[in-house]
């Protein structure tokens, strides 16, 4: 890598203590609102299954709602990517659904669908869609290659793709769903018929940067650790999109994939 592609690197890793600062600051303000809020009313938890602790929960009080200081700082910076006017949104491994919720609750977004290989996740996104009822929110416990085979079911394609922290599981499977498909060029391709405009993405790209029971994998599949490299996803992402490293999502890059 240059000096300068370097030098830019440290600058956004920077730009994320900078902007964690500030938005902590804006995160516990929001925080005290709800809650002085939520004194009058019922508060609801998207938190199931309880036993998957995640930072990927939320709560709701009437319309108004509230993720985990992480999660809220995380819909800040992938938002500061979307397109000027979100119109349509698909989230690939949706968890319990805070990106889709918040999506739909934007005036100019006409459609939002979030699909996860855990039907819990997918029940607990339901609810909060219940509550907040919210028409243009789906929520379907699908797979990757579910939508692509029906296509029309859901809805396909979407002005904006989210693939945040799932990447990695498409390619190697997971405890969840041992479906999956190591073959980057029919993964960015698949993606990228799902998407008319863009595709956010922040994943390990690395076997080193994924969890223990991918390395594991990665050991009895050495054929396909050798394919899962940042250089080869940024060598195969080009065929399809015109990728550009715009943020950090912690220590993980944010890669903004705009369709070629
Ligand atoms: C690390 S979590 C990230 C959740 C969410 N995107 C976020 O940023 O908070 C990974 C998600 O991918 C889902 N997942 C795992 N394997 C998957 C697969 N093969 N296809 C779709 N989703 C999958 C998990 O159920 C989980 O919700």
């Amino acid at each position: 890598m240059s000096l300068a592609a370097r030098a830019r690197q440290e600058l956004l890793k920077f730009r994320w203590y900078g902007v964690t600062f500030v938005d902590w600051i804006g995160y516990l303000r929001r925080r005290r609102a709800f809650r002085t809020a939520a004194t009058k009313t019922t508060v609801h938890h998207i938190n199931k299954p309880i036993r998957h602790r995640s930072r990927h929960t939320f709560q709701i009080a009437d319309d108004r709602v509230l993720s985990t200081g992480q999660m809220e700082l995380r819909w800040k910076i992938v938002t500061s990517l979307y397109p000027k006017k979100l119109t349509s949104l698909l989230d690939i491994g949706c968890c319990r659904g805070w990106f889709i919720v918040k999506a739909a609750m934007l005036p100019e977004c006409e459609a939002a669908l979030g699909v996860d290989v855990v039907p819990e996740f997918i029940d607990a996104a339901n609810e909060a869609k219940r509550l907040l009822k919210l028409d243009k929110a789906q929520f379907e416990n699908a797979f990757l290659n579910d939508l692509e085979h029906d296509r029309q079911k859901y809805r396909l394609p979407y002005q904006t793709l989210l693939l945040i922290n799932t990447y990695h599981y498409l390619y190697w499977g997971s405890t969840y769903c041992p479906t999956h498909w190591p073959d980057q060029d029919y993964l960015l391709r698949t993606l990228a018929s799902m998407c008319t405009d863009r595709m956010l993405l922040m994943s390990p790209l690395e076997v080193s940067d994924c969890p223990s029971d991918i390395a594991e994998r990665a050991r009895k599949h050495p054929d396909w650790a050798e394919q899962y490299t940042t250089s080869r996803f940024l060598e195969i992402a080009s065929r399809y999109f015109d990728v550009s490293l715009e943020r950090y999502l912690g220590i993980r890059p944010l890669y903004l994939m705009k369709k070629k």
